[in-house]
């Protein structure tokens, strides 16, 4: 299956958008309407709770089915959607690519359709090629959401979004903030997702710092306000720093020395991380690699949030998990009136 087959012809920020607004599907945070993913954001606060909380359990996909399709590891993202189906009361599947009719030969959208015969409601996608969420959304049955769990180094829709879920939780606004992206910005579904996102939310000034080989050409395009080769002067006064994993898996040459040359130039210390703003925040996707982006002392230290973005990450994947039922339930009324 060639990555050029699977771009279908409508663009999801569109294709994920009922007729009315809603969110039906969630491909891409890309031109996402500013009140909407401040809905998003707004709904995950209400489902965050506390460490050592109780459990709470919310009746709204009771009786759903939703399954978990990840053609591409993944312990974070597969664990959070999986947590937030069952804390919304859904049956969750996990499918088991490795041992699925897929990998005997059988189409994707064959697969789908035989997944959809057994009246699923949502499917989780991850997949190494870019747009295979979109491709699935176009083709699968009208009363299905598909939610984008990172395609290639298309998008991560919901990473982006308990992203700034947890900027908004330690900063007052945006619009003040200087946050810079760090590392392989190239491969990276995450920065672009992230990128979209910061812009959407008007904030004040989008760095990216990374090697020049690991930078897509027209990154300014996306909406980066600055581009530094330096990571001194990237992180001066900087009030975000998101640091990103060398994405090995999908270098197809060797863009880098070493990654003990890459630690030293760009790595996240201590001594670099005092040129941010003393409150200044540090984030991390995941996986980390200690020693190789960010050192232990960083990662773990005071002012590391990297644990919350993943708290963040249950919380946010409910919100859109139950924002498209509403929107399929919104859909279906239609359909009867
Ligand atoms: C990211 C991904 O898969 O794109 N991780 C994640 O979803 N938590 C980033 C990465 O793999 O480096």
């Amino acid at each position: 299956m060639s990555e050029k087959a699977l771009v279908p012809d409508e663009l999801p920020s569109k294709m994920q958008l009922t007729s009315d607004g809603k969110l039906k599907h969630c491909l891409t945070v890309e031109k996402l309407p500013p009140l909407l993913l401040d809905e998003i954001l707004d709904r995950a606060q209400t489902f965050v709770t506390p460490p050592n909380a109780t459990q709470k359990k919310y009746p709204l996909l009771r009786g759903k089915t939703v399954m978990n399709l990840f053609f591409e590891n993944s312990t974070r993202t597969r664990t959070t959607f999986e947590l937030a189906a069952q804390r919304l009361s859904a049956d969750v599947i996990n499918l088991d690519i490795r041992t699925s009719a897929t990998s005997k030969g059988e189409s994707l959208l064959d697969t789908i359709r035989n997944l959809e015969a057994m009246n699923v409601d949502m499917f989780v996608v991850r997949h190494q090629y870019s747009g295979t969420a979109n491709f699935i959304a176009r083709y699968c049955a009208p009363h299905v959401s598909v939610l984008n769990a990172g395609d290639g180094h298309h998008a991560h829709p919901t990473q982006a979004l308990l992203d700034m879920l947890t900027i908004r939780q330690h900063k007052t606004s945006f619009q003040p903030l200087k946050v810079a992206i760090v590392g392989d910005i190239l491969h990276s579904r995450v920065a672009r997702s992230q990128i979209h996102a910061l812009s959407i939310l008007c904030t004040g000034e989008i760095r990216v710092i990374a090697p020049k080989t690991l930078l897509p050409e027209g990154i300014e395009a996306l909406g980066v306000h600055k581009v530094f080769f330096n990571m001194e002067e990237g992180l001066k006064d900087a009030d975000v720093v998101i640091m990103l994993r060398l994405q090995k898996e999908r270098m197809e040459a060797a863009l880098l020395p070493s990654e003990r040359e890459f630690y030293k130039l760009y790595g996240l210390t201590e001594e670099r991380f005092k040129l941010a703003k003393p409150d200044a925040i540090v984030m991390h996707p995941g996986p980390a690699n200690r020693g190789v982006e960010i050192d232990s002392h960083v990662a773990d230290g005071q002012r590391s949030v990297i644990l919350n973005q993943v708290t963040n990450g249950v919380a946010v994947r409910m919100a859109v998990m139950s924002m498209v039922m509403d929107a399929q339930v919104q859909e279906k009324t239609k359909g009867l009136s």
